[in-house]
């Protein structure tokens, strides 16, 4: 598996990507975007969306969401507060230029956390999901969306070839979900709730896990 990504490389990554991706990324994601904006609807109506980017999932939602969106690329955001202007998107509350390994949240105060091709591309994934889990109330979901590596196969050979080239533009096509199922074991607190993968492609999966109502351990 190759490591984990640095700060750096992600901020250098999609400073580039900010101009071109919409329209380069817009459409590939879609169809995954929408399963987990769907997925966290469900869930409950005061959702947090960790790695917003532009703003591609703000349609997703509804009128009965309050929806937060943090990301740590200035013009990733940038892009994003230039689509909220519009001002058809009132359920979308807040962005903020905000790293999620480390957010500003008060515990317990989102129903959900969803994150839609963010959590392979962290500097540390466990940290990450540690956060969501702290600011989740109990009973509430973590949401993720993303290509996860297939582990066995030729597919998975092609994947542990391409992450050698494909990182410094922030990508991690080597990235398993065992590795997340593993850290919610740990946790003494987040129950894997289950993976589904998103149809038609089955290329994306979407992976969510529990905030059970007995207390947390610390996890990272
Ligand atoms: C592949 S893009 C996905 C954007 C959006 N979720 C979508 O589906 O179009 C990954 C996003 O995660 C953001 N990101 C990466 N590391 C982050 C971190 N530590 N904290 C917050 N956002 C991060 C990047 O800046 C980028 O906007």
């Amino acid at each position: 598996m190759s490591s984990d990504l640095p700060h750096a490389t992600m901020t250098a990554a999609y400073a580039g990507w900010a101009p071109v991706y919409d329209a380069l990324c817009g459409p590939f994601f879609a169809q995954g975007r929408r399963a987990a904006a769907q997925a966290a609807r469900r869930a409950g109506r005061r959702i947090l969306e960790l790695g917003v980017g532009t703003g591609l999932s703000f349609a997703d939602y509804g009128p009965e969401n309050e929806v937060f969106g943090v990301d740590i690329s200035e013009p990733m955001i940038l892009k994003a507060r230039r689509r909220l202007a519009a001002g058809s998107y009132p359920h979308i509350r807040d962005l903020r230029i905000m790293d999620a390994h480390a957010l500003a949240y008060p515990d317990a105060s989102f129903d959900c956390v969803v994150a839609q091709f963010v959590v392979t591309l962290v500097a540390d994934p466990e940290q990450v999901l540690s956060e969501c889990a702290r600011v989740l109330r109990p009973g509430g979901e973590i949401i993720l969306v993303n290509h996860f590596y297939s582990e066995r196969g030729a597919i998975a050979a092609i994947e542990r070839w391409s992450a050698r080239y494909v990182g410094v533009i922030g990508l991690r096509p080597d990235f398993p979900l065992s590795r997340l199922v593993r850290w919610a074991e740990r946790s003494g607190g987040i129950e894997f709730a289950g993976s589904e993968p998103v149809e038609p492609l089955r290329v994306f999966t979407v992976a969510r896990f529990r905030r059970q109502v007995a207390g947390l351990a610390a996890a990272s």
